[in-house]
């Protein structure tokens, strides 16, 4: 992947920010709150301990703590462009918090391509938090065909974005409240129309609007079922 599309591919900066200590603040801050508000949507939604779980761009591990506390052991799976980040969440995170018997090391894995092949495993629900909010809507459908022979049929795969009106001009910044970070259609933060994200939906994969989910930024959340008969 050579494109850039936001400080999450400039990996030496990242590099650079997570020795500094900075492995919170560089994905987002808002610790606990973010972390606390995933585990508590996705069990609203049905997760359960013996589901595998895979959280695509989990960065420092922000949902993987309280997901690795609440899941069974060895259900917690990882995928992130940055080797640091991940890093950063065993060593400054899930080992201090006492998890680290609950998440072995090599099932956090970084690679730019959505690629969660190599664990050799199938997975029941996932997440992608504040990443496609970082790359065009495009992106989406190369991590869905990436994803579909991971998932079971039925398998439910949370990805949130920013919602841009359908009626604004197609240059014209979008405004969110909560939060007031400022979205665009080509440049970090994206946003998309839901008629883009209908459009970014790839073979096997139902779409479901879930909408308002509380995020404290307004991200909005969609549900990508996986449908094996659509393939
Ligand atoms: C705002 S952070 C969100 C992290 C995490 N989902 C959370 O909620 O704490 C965005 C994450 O997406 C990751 N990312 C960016 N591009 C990626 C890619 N192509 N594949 C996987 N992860 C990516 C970044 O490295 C970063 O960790």
């Amino acid at each position: 992947m050579s494109a850039h599309y936001s400080h999450y591919d400039a990996l030496e900066n990242m590099k650079r920010a997570v020795a500094d200590g900075q492995h919170r603040s560089v994905i987002g801050g808002m610790w606990d709150e973010l972390g606390a508000l995933q585990k508590r949507f996705l069990l609203d939604q049905g997760l359960k301990p013996h589901h595998r779980f895979i959280d695509m761009g989990c960065g420092s591990l922000r949902a993987g703590v309280p997901l690795t506390e609440y899941l069974d052991p060895d259900r917690y799976y990882g995928v992130d462009i940055s080797q640091d980040l991940l890093d950063a969440g065993y060593e400054r995170e899930i080992v201090p918090a006492g998890l680290a018997s609950k998440l072995p090391r090599d099932h956090l894995t970084a690679n730019p391509d959505f690629d969660a092949t190599g664990f050799g495993v199938m997975f029941d629900y996932g997440i992608a938090q504040s990443v496609f909010t970082h790359m065009p809507i495009s992106r989406l459908t190369d991590c869905l065909k990436a994803l579909a022979p991971v998932f079971v049929e039925g398998g439910r795969f949370y990805v949130t974005f920013f919602e841009r009106p359908e009626d604004v001009a197609a240059e014209a910044p979008v405004p969110h409240d909560p939060g007031g970070v400022v979205t665009y259609p080509d440049r970090d933060p994206y946003d998309t129309t839901l008629t883009a994200l209908r459009a970014a939906t790839s073979a096997g994969w139902r779409l479901d609007i879930i909408g308002h989910w509380d995020h404290p930024r307004d991200q909005r959340m969609a549900l990508f079922v996986r449908e094996t008969g659509q393939d």
